[in-house]
């Protein structure tokens, strides 16, 4: 039996009759039409606690407001059959107008992390991630949360608010899962053109080859970020909107390569119906 809530304070009432019954619970936050990524996560939280609850809202706030909310992809059945094959106990799936009611007009701001990356194209999105996530360890109150790796700056801020606002939850970083190809799996996949899969896989590939030239000694990331940039521009159709090489705390941009440095890319591609799809991905360049 999978329980759905809608409405905060029912969802709020169930976890804490599970914390009375010693039980402990691993929140897993997501924005639905789940794939094998989501599923991972799931399966991880429940190695880790001896309840899963996922949440499924499409945020509107960390959505800019000439991106994707209005068409980003859903399929709420699904989904439930899903979670349900993955043992969830509970999904809180809240209508937008529960989570920010008429007057709602508070913000979570984590500043310096939410400059770098993905900040730079999408300024809204951050205190989009941050107020939801936020208000979400409110209402649910789990002792663990599980996030993915692939959007590896969301996990960073997601920690230092934590940290910041002492709340009382261990965050987990999953690792990318990715298709057969390589491609990191992400619910945006689904308006990839397949005559266009090489370009989508520019990101996969251009992480090997940087990994490939460090692990022969090329350590200048201006020397390694041209050669990338490169091999990606080498397919049809697609933007760089960035290739950075950062410290994988502070996401600050380093000018040589060490253990601690991760390579974050965000490009463009050109999807279905003539639509540019935006695709990140990320890893640490040398051996962990
Ligand atoms: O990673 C996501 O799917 C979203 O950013 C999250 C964490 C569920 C917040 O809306």
């Amino acid at each position: 039996m999978m329980d759905i809530f809608r409405q905060p304070e029912e969802m709020r009432a169930w976890s804490q009759a599970r914390s009375r019954e010693g039980k402990t619970v691993a929140l897993v936050p997501t924005m639905g039409y789940f794939h094998e990524g989501h599923l991972s996560l799931m399966r991880r939280a429940a190695e880790l606690c001896d309840t899963v609850v996922v949440s499924l809202f499409v945020n509107p706030t960390q959505f800019g407001p000439n991106e994707d909310l209005d068409r980003y992809p859903r399929d709420f059945e699904r989904d439930m059959e899903l979670a349900r094959q993955e043992s969830v106990a509970a999904v809180f799936a809240p209508a937008p107008d529960s989570m920010y009611p008429e007057g709602f007009q508070t913000e979570v701001r984590v500043q310096r992390l939410a400059t770098h990356l993905c900040g730079k194209s999408r300024p809204v999105h951050f205190a989009g991630v941050a107020t939801v996530v936020t208000k979400l360890f409110n209402v649910v109150g789990p002792d663990v949360a599980v996030f993915g790796e692939k959007d590896f700056q969301q996990l960073a801020l997601i920690r230092r608010l934590v940290a910041d606002l002492n709340i009382p939850v261990r965050i987990i970083g999953h690792p990318i899962v990715r298709e057969a190809d390589g491609l990191a799996m992400s619910s945006r996949n689904a308006y990839l053109d397949p005559a266009n899969r090489a370009a989508a896989l520019s990101l996969s590939t251009a992480l090997r080859l940087t990994r490939a030239e460090a692990g022969r000694g090329m350590r200048d990331t201006a020397e390694l970020g041209r050669l990338l940039e490169g091999h990606i521009h080498s397919f049809a159709g697609t933007t760089i909107d960035y290739a950075s090489f950062v410290d994988c705390d502070s996401l600050e941009a380093v000018k040589t390569v060490d253990e601690r440095t991760v390579l974050a890319l965000a490009v463009h591609v050109d999807g279905k119906a003539g639509n540019k799809v935006r695709l990140i991905d990320n890893g640490f360049i040398l051996p962990q």
